[in-house]
């Protein structure tokens, strides 16, 4: 019989969604055995943690990491890694790889290269095409459906009334959608047709684009009384719309629609090009309001790496997208010294409710019984995010020269330690994440 690890994490501060508490943490091999064991409790291994906060690990619902087919600009192992150092413990990627995983063969042939190659837990969506609805309704071992309701990297699109009707009518997965209507873009495009200044993205992929998608998608919802998730908000219009959920209706914020605004073309170019485009500090702050408010209920990254190459084309040949996911959570923690929110409302957005609005079991907490997946961070340790220290293949960062002030230092996926302190346990295999849709997502949990 396969003999069982245990290991004992004390004197940290455990943080959750509702408060904080100075508490020891029994893991027995990859599960949360017990909270505040007996003081006498035996282990295989004993961590001081004293100073450092516990947090369970980071869920980000929304990454590419581009294998199969894109795999110069990333691939699971180096992504995997760049998830391992940012605090992130599972990674739910979306469908427009090459060849796209839009059947349930191409979903199991994505889950085998993750079993192979990556560090941490992972979950695949299946991909909606106008044709597909016969896969769609028949996909097992995904969070959901991924409608590109505006094209985007890719060729997936969806955007023709009586075939969006069909997926919302006859699947039962939850659905997530890239939100930007394609004919407000293609009509603002032909407009500044010629335009290399990057600046212009802002106004080919503008407000109006973003929030006629959105009500589209969630009036389809609506009408369906279906399960829907807005991916990427980036506008204070759209927040507005989301105050009015009605049980059905969840979404995401990412960090490059909080942290960056058309001011920032400027400085970073193409670096900050991505869809949806950046728009104004009006609607960052407007964001941060909604997520304060709980009417955007996740925050994730859209980690979308190209090459630098890539990126250096000029305008409208350069690619949108930038990679994100190992410096989220620091992001968010250097916010929290900045007293723009709480510690607890970070392990909220980041893995609570991703958790929660994924059915994904076993994640998100630090509770008895739950999943091993945690994140030790120093609250105190400063670091600066530089270019040539990305673990993520292209190897740059939009936030490239900024220092923060808080860092994960220590990352558990499944019980196992694979990251300390800059060094990784390459030996360690994350697990295919599982959902049971049947819990019904974010409203109905608590
Ligand atoms: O900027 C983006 N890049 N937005 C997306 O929705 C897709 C992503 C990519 O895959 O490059």
């Amino acid at each position: 019989m396969k003999k069982t690890m245990k290991t004992l994490i004390q004197n940290a501060r455990v943080v959750t969604p509702h408060g904080m508490a100075d508490v020891s943490v029994l893991l027995d091999d990859e599960r949360i055995a017990e909270i505040d064991p007996a003081i006498h409790t035996r282990a295989d291994q004993t961590i001081d943690a004293a100073g450092l906060h516990l947090l369970p690990g980071v869920v980000d619902d929304q990454v590419h990491f581009r294998e199969p087919g894109l795999t110069h600009k990333e691939d699971l192992q180096h992504a995997s890694r760049a998830c391992a150092k940012g605090g992130v413990t599972t990674f739910l990627e979306m469908p427009n790889t090459n060849p796209a995983t839009i059947t349930a063969q191409r979903l199991a042939e994505k889950l085998a290269l993750a079993a192979k190659s990556s560090l941490v837990n992972y979950g695949f969506y299946i991909g909606a095409t106008p044709h597909n609805v016969e896969e769609l309704k028949k996909a097992r071992r995904t969070p959901g459906i991924k409608i590109f309701i505006g094209s985007s990297t890719g060729d997936l699109l969806v955007d023709e009334q009586e075939a969006l009707e069909r997926i919302f009518a006859q699947t039962t997965l939850p659905i997530t959608a890239h939100c930007e209507d394609e004919a407000t873009v293609r009509r603002n495009a032909e407009k500044y047709a010629g335009v290399s200044d990057v600046a212009v993205h802002s106004k080919i992929r503008d407000h109006a684009a973003a929030l006629i998608a959105t009500r589209r998608a969630i009036d389809l919802a609506f009408r369906h009384q279906h399960r829907f998730h807005v991916l990427h908000v980036s506008t204070g219009g759209e927040a507005e719309i989301l105050a009015d959920h009605r049980d059905l209706i969840t979404a995401e914020v990412c960090l490059h629609h909080l942290f960056f605004n058309i001011d920032a073309y400027a400085t970073l170019g193409t670096r900050v090009q991505m869809n949806p485009s950046l728009k104004t500090a009006a609607d960052n702050a407007r964001l941060w309001q909604a997520l304060q408010d709980g009417h955007i209920q996740v925050i994730a990254t859209d980690h979308a790496p190209h090459t630098l190459e890539e990126k250096s084309r000029p305008y409208p040949r350069s690619p949108s997208g930038l990679p994100a996911v190992e410096n989220s959570l620091a992001l968010l923690l250097n916010e929290v010294h900045l007293g723009r929110c709480t510690l607890e409302q970070v392990v909220r957005w980041m893995c609570d409710a991703p958790a929660r609005v994924w059915d994904l079991i076993g994640k998100g907490r630090i509770e008895k019984g739950y999943d091993a997946d945690l994140v030790l961070v120093d609250l105190e340790k400063e670091h600066h995010i530089l270019d040539e220290q990305q673990e993520t293949k292209c190897r740059w960062s939009p936030w490239n020269g900024r220092t923060l002030k808080g860092s994960p230092v220590r990352t558990w996926v499944m019980g196992n330690e694979v990251f300390r302190n800059g060094r990784f346990d390459e030996s360690i295999k994350g697990r295919e994440a599982t959902f049971d849709h049947t819990r019904g997502g974010y409203w109905k949990t608590q």
